[in-house]
């Protein structure tokens, strides 16, 4: 970074964030963490920086499945169903899910081919010994890992695109409302320190996003912009021929985003499950993550064919699932019951994770997942 930015001046923060977290060196994602005896591990997990939905608890996976078969039917229970899994950190999700698969849908998983896209190559030898582990070789033959999304041909999936909290790890331009309008944040290396700059938007592509989403930024507030995530979008739209879109993820509608109120953006950075808002610190041993603008992504996705399902809360959706069913037959002081109040706690992951469901070339489908809408419709 700092050799980048003696040549060739400041950069964009989305640029920063692209090095501290894939940098194939030193970046966060793409190496594991060394203690003082020289012992690796991961940085995600309970021995990590932050755990995620699927590593708390299997019920993701397992309603997850639920909706699958429903999604299945409306396709008409094609040859070769592709669930493409994009960013699976450690494979907790992938696990569950063929697990799950293998125990309740055994037809669906006679037709599946479960396709990972993951950029870190340590995470994805992570996940093959997750899935190797619990479905064994021979019975998951048609599991696949992709780097990037372009792997895929267009218009070769017919089925289902799950992620979650993949968009955001996506790198994001920082931005800021000045009298003169929205400035972009800058990283520049004064000093023997990063120091931050403003300057105008950084790009065609920057000044181009803002436009088509209407951004405003009041003044004196920092916000982000997802360029990337749009990009993701538009990729996803390509490959896919026939079928849904589920982005689970911390976000917001773009009115609640940017609403005057959230100052400082979403921008937050996690070590050993303590958050900070100083992505200067600890490059490459601290997660950066930003908040996902849903709104951008059904817009985008509409330019492409891919059309607004439904959007609600993790907890309602996970409710829609019948998640209290599930649970109804479990030791109600269980860990695992324990870790789903989490999920679904009304001011916790429940509330701030929320599900954007797309569809392209489906026509109209209801689905259980939906049922209970924590939105007005027009809220995106
Ligand atoms: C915050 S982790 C979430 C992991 C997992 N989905 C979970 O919920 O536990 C983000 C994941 O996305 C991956 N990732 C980030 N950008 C990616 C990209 N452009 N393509 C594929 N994977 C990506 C990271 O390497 C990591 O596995």
């Amino acid at each position: 970074m700092i050799a980048e930015i003696a040549g060739n001046g400041p950069m964009t923060f989305a640029r920063y964030m692209e090095m501290a977290l894939y940098d194939p060196q030193e970046g966060y994602y793409m190496t594991l963490r060394e203690n003082l005896n020289g012992e690796k591990s991961q940085r995600m997990g309970w021995q990590g920086d932050f755990y995620t939905a699927p590593e708390l608890s299997p019920l993701l996976a397992r309603t997850l499945v639920q909706q699958v078969v429903e999604i299945d039917r409306y396709l008409g229970r094609p040859q070769n169903f592709v669930f493409v899994e994009m960013g699976a950190g450690t494979g907790a999700f992938a696990r569950d899910f063929l697990t799950s698969c293998r125990d309740e849908a055994p037809d669906l998983l006679s037709r599946l081919s479960y396709y990972i896209v993951e950029r870190s190559p340590s995470l994805r030898a992570e996940q093959q010994r997750a899935i190797d582990r619990v479905v064994g070789h021979k019975e998951s033959p048609r599991v696949q890992w992709l780097n990037s999304l372009p792997d895929c041909a267009d218009d070769s999936v017919t089925g289902v695109f799950f992620s979650n909290e993949l968009v955001d790890a996506f790198p994001i331009h920082r931005v800021k409302g000045t009298s003169a309008g929205i400035q972009e944040v800058l990283v520049d290396y004064i000093d023997g320190r990063f120091v931050e700059c403003l300057g105008g938007l950084s790009s065609v592509k920057v000044s181009e996003y803002v436009r088509q989403h209407n951004i405003v930024v009041g003044e004196g507030c920092t916000s982000e912009l997802h360029v990337q995530a749009g990009e993701w979008m538009a990729e996803v739209a390509s490959v896919l021929h026939r079928g849904v879109v589920i982005t689970v993820d911390y976000g917001h509608s773009a009115g609640d985003y940017y609403r005057p109120e959230r100052r400082d953006g979403t921008l937050l950075c996690y070590y050993r499950h303590s958050i900070s808002r100083d992505p200067y610190d600890r490059i490459g041993e601290q997660d950066l993550t930003a908040h996902v603008n849903f709104s951008a992504l059904a817009n985008i996705g509409t330019t492409h064919q891919v059309l607004p399902v439904g959007f609600t809360t993790l907890a309602n959706w996970l409710m829609g699932l019948g998640v209290d069913h599930l649970v109804a037959g479990m030791d109600q002081e269980s860990e695992e019951v324990r870790a789903l109040a989490q999920l679904l706690h009304p001011h916790g992951m429940g509330k701030t994770f929320k599900v954007l469901v797309q569809q392209k070339n489906m026509g109209s489908v209801s689905l259980k997942g939906l049922q209970f809408r924590a939105f007005f419709d027009d809220v995106l």
